[in-house]
């Protein structure tokens, strides 16, 4: 039994063509091709007169042409031409299906037509958007049932045992070879020549600190992948338009553009770890997070990229809210942070654990928050301006940025205020003037 009132994935766009592509789809022969303007086709792959397969004809026109007797059918299955017979009996036809084209892929919907909304298809955007994925289409024909793929393809934790003499074996051969003593290297990153698989990087997330790359050469999977290896998670976004958090939220697993734990491929944009990642590996110092629990004070922020400073973040967390905490940086367009307009102000972020019930969640150790409403769903403004004032209403947290210099040596100053308290206090980092 098939669940027929959905989408399915059918072939690769590429698979689709003028030459007609056979394919059983929920036990049912079907027959794919294009149209001469493009448009891709899904028609039954049975003749209506003697049932030879459509798929051995031809394509004339944008009608397909069956090579038994020369039965041509249009696009919406109808018989249009009968060779000696000038009469088309209105039964003759064959059955055709939905169809869409979308993340390289060509879908098909076999169940009731009436139901088919391609607004249904599930999300892949990242197959189809080449300034901040890459991905590479193909496939691997396995058989078996497909539930046991997906089972192998999440489980990780096979590689190290599995392919012990294949993934990785060579190369630490070929190092040892080399005179290096790979004993001695903590982390161990593996760049294949290529597969054809739908990755760009895989890492563990800790031990057995290794890392692989899929021939993608570029700082943007090392850095994220020797980030999971650090025992960081993803750095999302949380959407919660038209209010920054509460309400209704999206989440977006890889969506903050700012930190290398989200996803961001265009050159020169493979950002710094936020605050929060850093704290817990202790890159910064525990003492440059001040921790604001009540009350209204005043603070001064350091660029994350300065070393050596005294403050980096303000961290909130919401006394009646175990689950909601807030953390507030300021980036400077320095190193690899050299994307980040020099007026970003102040990058507010949520940090694990969250509040909201979202099934992907639990991938991500922070999330950042859009401080622009104006603009839903555009992280690439997410932070907070000068003399800008965010409010977190519910729990009556507000953030007000104060002064903003910037450079290698600017600061942030920002006015923090929660419930309870009350005695206004200042901090101000060593780069503060
Ligand atoms: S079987 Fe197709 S035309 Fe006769």
């Amino acid at each position: 039994m098939f669940l027929r009132n959905y989408w399915y994935v059918a072939a690769t766009d590429a698979e689709v063509g003028r030459k007609p592509l056979p394919r059983t789809i929920l036990g049912e022969p079907v027959v794919f091709f294009r149209t001469e303007a493009g448009a891709p086709v899904a028609m039954e792959d049975r003749c209506a007169h003697r049932h030879l397969p459509l798929s051995m004809g031809k394509l004339v026109g944008d009608e397909l042409q069956c090579h038994y007797h020369g039965l041509r059918f249009g696009t919406d299955g109808r018989c249009t031409r009968i060779p000696g017979q000038e009469q088309i009996p209105r039964g003759a036809k064959v059955k055709t299906y939905p169809v869409a084209e979308r993340y390289h892929w060509i879908w098909i919907w076999m169940g009731d037509p009436a139901l088919a909304d391609p607004a249904a298809i599930t999300d892949f955007h990242w197959l189809d958007d080449p300034n901040h994925w890459g991905a590479k289409a193909s496939y691997l024909h396995v058989e078996a049932n497909w539930q046991l793929v997906v089972d192998n393809l999440l489980d990780l934790t096979h590689l190290a045992f599995v392919h012990d003499t294949t993934i990785g074996n060579l190369a630490d051969q070929a190092a040892t070879a080399a005179g290096y003593n790979i004993a001695n290297y903590h982390n161990r990153f593996y760049v294949l020549p290529g597969l054809s698989c739908g990755w760009a990087g895989l890492a563990y997330v800790g031990y057995p600190y290794q890392a692989w790359s899929n021939a993608y050469n570029v700082l943007w999977v090392y850095g994220h992948e020797l980030g999971h290896n650090f025992d960081l998670w993803h750095a999302g976004s949380l959407n919660c338009s038209p209010q920054v958090i509460g309400g209704g939220c999206s989440v977006n697993e890889y969506g903050d553009r700012f930190d290398i734990m989200g996803n961001n491929s265009n050159t020169n944009e493979q950002m710094h770890f936020n605050a929060m990642q850093k704290a817990a590996l202790n890159w910064i110092p525990a003492s440059s997070v001040v921790t604001h629990s009540s009350g209204t004070a005043t603070y001064t922020l350091s660029p994350l990229e300065s070393g050596g400073q005294a403050t980096y973040a303000v961290k909130i967390p919401v006394p009646s809210d175990a689950n909601r905490t807030y953390w507030i940086e300021y980036r400077q367009p320095i190193g690899v942070d050299s994307g980040i307009a020099s007026s970003n102000g102040a990058q507010i972020r949520v940090a694990a654990p969250f509040q909201f019930p979202c099934t992907n969640c639990g991938g991500d150790d922070t999330e950042i928050l859009d401080m622009t409403l104006g603009t839903p769903g555009n992280f690439g403004d997410a932070a907070l301006l000068l003399n800008q004032t965010y409010t977190d209403a519910t729990y009556g947290v507000s953030v007000t940025v104060t002064g903003v210099t910037t450079g290698p040596a600017g600061t942030l100053t920002l006015s923090v205020s929660a419930p309870g308290g009350g005695t206004a206090r200042s901090r101000r980092s060593r780069g503060a003037r």
